[in-house]
């Protein structure tokens, strides 16, 4: 079955434990933690302490998508905080092996992101060295873009470089209940969603709309 991971980066950030406890309540599998640093990306957003604090709220995995410069400065930082799941980018990376062999280290799962631009490629040498991979199906920064069709053929690709190993491989950016059965025929095993969820009335509602379309072929 496909996973739900809610993007808190829609979420109200004033009343960010109520937001994450209706996700919960909704059965969403994992919590979308987006990090921003202003130099990756054109954004800033939130860095260990809010993970810290989630961690105490909330009994769902972390997944922790940095999208910063140097991730392997604070990969340390975000593991103390409480996060299960590290995603960097390969674009930020230029020792991605290394990088990656320290997230496990530390006890948690290590993930790699690739921006629509990136070429599948990127993960050739690195297969036996991740556990989930982060297709971007939007120019990262902001939640609430449109998402970009190529990703489609990206999953599939990355789906057949993994072969038969157990890695996730995550879709994040303009995912709505529309997309998400095509989604998971290319391969997707996890769903990222901010605005399709948080910008919805009813946030558990939404969760369980997204599960039920990616059911539907
Ligand atoms: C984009 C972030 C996404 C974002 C997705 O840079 O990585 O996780 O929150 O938001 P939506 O689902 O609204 O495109
Ligand atoms: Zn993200």
């Amino acid at each position: 079955m496909v996973k739900i991971a809610p993007s808190i980066l829609s979420a109200d950030f004033a009343a960010l434990g109520q937001d994450v406890a209706r996700v919960e309540a909704g059965g969403a599998d994992q919590l979308h933690v987006d990090v921003m640093d202003g130099r990756f990306v054109p954004n800033i957003t939130v860095g260990p302490v809010v993970v810290g604090a989630l961690r105490k709220r909330t009994r769902l995995p972390l997944d922790v998508h940095l999208m910063i410069v140097e991730p392997e400065r604070y990969v340390a930082d975000f593991v103390a905080a409480g996060a299960d799941l590290v995603t960097v980018h390969a674009e930020a990376c230029p020792h991605l092996q290394r990088t990656l062999a320290q997230i496990r280290e530390l006890g948690a799962r290590a993930g790699v992101a690739l921006n629509p631009a990136t070429p599948p490629d990127a993960l050739q040498y690195v297969l036996d060295d991740l556990d989930l991979v982060l297709v971007m199906s939007v120019n990262p920064g902001f939640g609430g873009q449109a998402f970009l069709p190529s990703a489609h053929r990206k999953i599939r690709e990355v789906r057949a470089l993994l072969g038969d190993r157990p890695v996730d491989v995550s879709v994040d950016g303009g995912v709505k209940p529309d997309l998400a059965s095509s989604l998971a025929e290319d391969g997707a095993t996890t769903l990222v969603a901010g605005s399709a969820i948080f910008g919805a009335a009813d946030p558990a509602a939404a969760v369980r709309a997204l599960r039920d379309a990616a059911r539907t072929r």
